[in-house]
């Protein structure tokens, strides 16, 4: 896979001019959904490099992540003269970033696209490392190619109109880069206050996160290894999101990874001796920042069955990587219904619910 050209902007209006100007094109599109068009379009949309641009807008939320929404797209960039040498520029979160590149990546075999990521989530995610796609029949990313966008823009003023919780969310993406990373990288992260947001720190860390993510995709772009470390926490957070779906409660996805952490933490201290300082460090800024996700034991079964089911498991068995310290990752790694069920019996403990 091609690497992605990732730019930590210190001046929107150079950054953008640069990115813009490095990729040849005959017209430019920006994809926005309803809430970037209104808060993150008009940020830019002044600037030289955004004179000549089409605004192509798509509803917001993840239920308009589907194939009608990328058919929108595609025939826009169609009717309105796209070409193959056109170019499409994602303004958005992480499902703008995931359908524009989808859309970009099939529209006439393929058009580049430029990713300007405005959640945290997609800064430190979604945006980098050339997952694209849509739901599909009721299935979260079912229809998607690897295609990585020709450059990431990040710029952290996005994030100064970004609410606590979707700060909170995409910070977990953080936190779990730190885990599999160094010692130095965790210990900045868990002493960040996001309380009172140091933006200038927040950016140096999210700099910092997204060359974490950048070096594992360059290893392993199609996850048949150590991508994989990328999905720790994520095997119980998408077992504790599907719970929250099907029981109507609402979660955002980074808080389900945070608590995922907790749960997959408990695991690797159990399996690989991840060691309890850090163990209880991690819980409890996990436990102050993001508060518990209340279960009952009478739920432990359901949380079992969705883990069995999860799309990265083989032959049936739960697949989940762990860790035998900070930035030591054992994939491929199993675990039994018994021990799930003490996983999560050790989560309600610690979490205090
Ligand atoms: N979100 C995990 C990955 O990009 O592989």
């Amino acid at each position: 896979m091609q690497k992605q050209d990732i730019i930590i902007s210190q001046n929107l209006e150079e950054s953008l001019a640069q990115a813009i100007n490095r990729i040849p094109h005959d017209k430019l599109f920006v994809l926005t959904d309803e809430t970037t068009q209104t808060q993150c379009w008009p940020v830019i949309a002044g600037l030289d490099s955004m004179k000549h641009a089409e605004s192509i807008v798509i509803g917001a939320t993840d239920e308009n992540k589907d194939i009608e929404t990328l058919m929108h797209v595609w025939s826009d960039l169609g009717r309105r003269g796209g070409t193959r040498h056109s170019l499409l520029v994602n303004l958005g979160g992480g499902m703008v970033t995931d359908l524009g590149g989808f859309a970009a990546s099939t529209f006439k075999r393929g058009i580049p696209y430029l990713n300007i990521p405005t959640t945290l989530l997609a800064m430190v995610d979604a945006a980098v490392g050339g997952k694209t796609g849509i739901n599909f029949n009721g299935l979260k990313n079912e229809i998607g190619v690897f295609s990585p966008a020709a450059s990431v823009l990040l710029d952290t003023e996005f994030l100064k109109t970004l609410d606590y919780k979707n700060l909170c969310s995409g910070y977990a993406e953080m936190l779990k880069h730190g885990l599999i990373s160094t010692e130095q990288n965790w210990a900045e992260l868990i002493t960040f206050d996001l309380n009172d947001v140091d933006y200038r720190k927040l950016q140096d860390l999210v700099a910092k996160s997204v060359a974490i993510k950048e070096h594992v995709v360059e290893e392993d772009p199609y996850e048949q290894g150590i991508r994989k470390a990328l999905n720790f926490g994520h095997t119980a957070g998408h077992a504790l999101e599907s719970l929250a779906l099907v029981e109507g409660r609402t979660v955002l996805h980074g808080y389900a990874v945070a608590w995922g952490m907790v749960c997959e933490l408990y695991l690797s201290s159990l399996r690989e001796g991840f060691p309890k300082d850090k163990l209880w460090q991690t819980t409890s800024f996990i436990k102050n920042y993001y508060g518990a996700f209340a279960l009952d034991c009478k739920e432990y079964e359901r949380i079992y069955q969705f883990m069995t089911h999860d799309k990265k498991n083989t032959a049936g068995h739960i697949n989940l990587t762990l860790l035998g310290d900070i930035g030591d990752i054992h994939i491929n790694q199993t675990a039994e219904r018994s021990e799930i069920f003490n996983m999560l019996d050790f989560y309600r403990e610690v979490m205090g619910c």
